[in-house]
């Protein structure tokens, strides 16, 4: 763990290291590089938000060394509130900029849980008539495998747990943290 930062206190301990998300995320850019090295018109990459903001911010940099040209998009929708459990409940914050319409949308998403959020916006994607949509989750919880969503490439299966950092939050807090880590019980007891 980092040392002297102001989040050491609150985390119990970490899950992935800031390494091996390094690691990782080269290795899904180098895939879908490899995967999409035709492409005509390059990628469309729909980032997330807020949570996948620091995975797409890595993932475009690694995927632009030896992918095709890639363009990015961010979106933001609720499916959480302010707290650790999903409401199931999907509103859209932020909308795509632009037409989509025959496009490679490739989703840069940062979890997938129960994997509503995904299915919701996978059937939204297509309804623009994108040429394809594929997803790139750093993260999946075993709940994942509850709802059948097509996650064509996954970094980490993570315990079911609760996790921040890494862009993941909790109340909004923790974003910054560089690894993916739990929080010790005090911290949900504060609020
Ligand atoms: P789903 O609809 O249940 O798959 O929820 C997906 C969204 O919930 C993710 O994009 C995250 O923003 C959030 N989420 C799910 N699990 C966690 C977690 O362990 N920590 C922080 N956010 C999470």
């Amino acid at each position: 763990m980092a040392d002297g930062s102001w989040y050491d206190a609150d985390i119990d301990r970490v899950i992935i290291s800031e390494e091996q998300i390094k690691e990782k995320v080269q290795e899904l850019a180098a895939k879908v590089a490899a995967d999409h090295a035709d492409a005509p018109d390059g990628v469309l990459l729909v980032c997330i938000l807020k949570g996948a903001l620091m995975f797409m911010a890595d993932f475009a940099r690694a995927l632009g060394k030896s992918g095709p040209p890639a363009e990015l998009e961010f979106m933001a929708v609720s499916s959480y509130g302010h707290g650790a459990t999903s409401s199931g409940v999907v509103r859209i914050l932020k909308d795509l900029d632009r037409d989509i319409a025959g496009r490679r949308v490739i989703v840069v998403e940062d979890i997938v849980d129960s994997g509503l959020t995904l299915s919701w916006l996978l059937r939204y994607l297509e309804s623009r008539k994108a040429a394809s949509v594929e997803v790139v989750a750093l993260f999946r919880k075993p709940d994942a495998n509850k709802v059948t969503v097509p996650v064509k490439y996954v970094g980490f299966d993570l315990p079911n747990e609760f996790v921040v950092g890494y862009g993941l939050d909790y109340a909004e807090r923790y974003r910054e943290v560089p690894f993916v880590g739990v929080l010790r019980p005090e911290v949900y007891a504060r609020d």
